[in-house]
């Protein structure tokens, strides 16, 4: 379903409607998959995962940063939640983007930032710092600072996404790094990746194989798929991989039950939470890869609250949401 898939990501990109979003609070249903918009409001969350044998990893979103003033206010919010975090004796670490730290225009500054992130994580039991990959224009970019970094910090780590040609040779590049495995959230042409939902989910399997094997650190195999969770723990088994070189990894509000089963059966599980106003973005990707998720959508549209609070925001992204629906309803069959 491209049609649907680019629709959704389009409207990711969409600066008006993320700034008018980023008004209104998360809603929409993106309230089910982002753990709100205050410290104790993600706290709660973290604590109840927590207690359930589930570390996470939170991402303070924002990814439409202009300004110098923008990149340092998403530092610092980063480092408050570090704080908190520490300060609350909860087991989690940090994903960011290098988007909201500067990169897309001033890159030394992201570095900086991130560095300054990185001497903090120090300080706070050397929690973990992944670098979220974003399009595949940032890569280069995500790659050249992981290699400033990799030597002065043992706590940081990158996503690879398994849809790109070049994810077998940063597999390759990175085995001493703690390394995210995903297949890929957003649209890339057929010259730097993978098509097919068949040619993504092979390599992706492929190259969590070669990382497991061959690794000199921690793999998360991130994924809501159960055909590849069950075939990857089955890998685990055959090859007696120790249970700290890995662990599961899903974003939050999506497949609690699974997440909890694969917990409850001895692994190693994470949690993606997101935090903060900045949502539109992150749902509407989320919308790309599985329309099904529109029904998140559609069981806030009703509420009055909903209408009332956000005008014509709202209005607009209704709109977006009918068409979409109508889109998704047309190529289902
Ligand atoms: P996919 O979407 O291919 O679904 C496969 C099958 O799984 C479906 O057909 C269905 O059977 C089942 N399924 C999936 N979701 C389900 C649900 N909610 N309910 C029931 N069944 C469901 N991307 C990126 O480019 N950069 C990044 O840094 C990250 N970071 C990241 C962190 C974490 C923790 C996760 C889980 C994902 C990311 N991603 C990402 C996103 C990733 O690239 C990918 O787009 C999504 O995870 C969707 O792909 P899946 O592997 O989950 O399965």
């Amino acid at each position: 379903m491209p049609i649907v898939k680019n629709f959704f990501i389009g409207l990711s990109n969409n600066p008006f409607l993320n700034k008018a979003a980023k008004e209104i609070g998360p809603m929409l249903g993106a309230n089910k998959v982002v753990a709100g918009n205050t410290t104790s409001a993600l706290l709660n969350t973290i604590e109840r995962l927590n207690n359930k044998g589930i570390t996470v990893t939170v991402d303070c979103l924002g990814e439409f940063v202009v300004t110098e003033g923008e990149a340092i206010q998403a530092k610092d919010q980063i480092l408050e939640v570090m704080y908190a975090i520490y300060n609350h004796s909860l087991d989690g670490h940090m994903s960011v983007k290098l988007s909201q730290l500067g990169s897309e225009f001033d890159l030394d500054l992201a570095y900086r930032n991130l560095r300054e992130i990185l001497l903090k994580a120090n300080e706070f039991d050397n929690m973990h710092i992944n670098i979220d990959t974003e399009k595949y224009d940032s890569l280069f970019d995500i790659t050249q600072v992981v290699d400033r970094l990799k030597g002065e910090f043992k706590n940081v780590g990158t996503v690879i996404q398994a849809y790109l040609y070049k994810a077998d040779a940063l597999v390759d590049k990175y085995p001493e790094l703690r390394l995210r495995m995903v297949k890929g959230a957003y649209k890339e042409v057929d010259t730097i990746a993978y098509q097919t939902k068949e040619d993504i989910d092979e390599n992706y399997i492929r190259l969590i194989e070669k990382r497991l094997l061959n690794a000199k650190n921690v793999t998360s195999i991130a994924t809501h798929d159960d055909k590849v969770i069950t075939h990857i723990k089955q890998f685990i088994k055959d090859n007696k991989i120790e249970k700290d070189q890995y662990e599961f990894q899903m974003l939050y509000g999506f497949r609690t039950d699974l997440a909890e089963k694969i917990s409850g059966e001895g692994n190693n599980f994470c949690i993606y939470v997101p935090y903060g106003d900045d949502w539109f973005s992150y749902f509407m990707r989320r919308l790309a890869e599985r329309p099904q998720n529109l029904n998140l959508m559609f069981k806030e549209f009703m509420k009055p609250e909903v209408v009332k609070k956000s005008g014509i925001v709202v209005g607009t992204m209704t709109a977006f949401g009918v068409a979409s629906a109508l889109i998704y309803r047309l190529f289902k069959k």
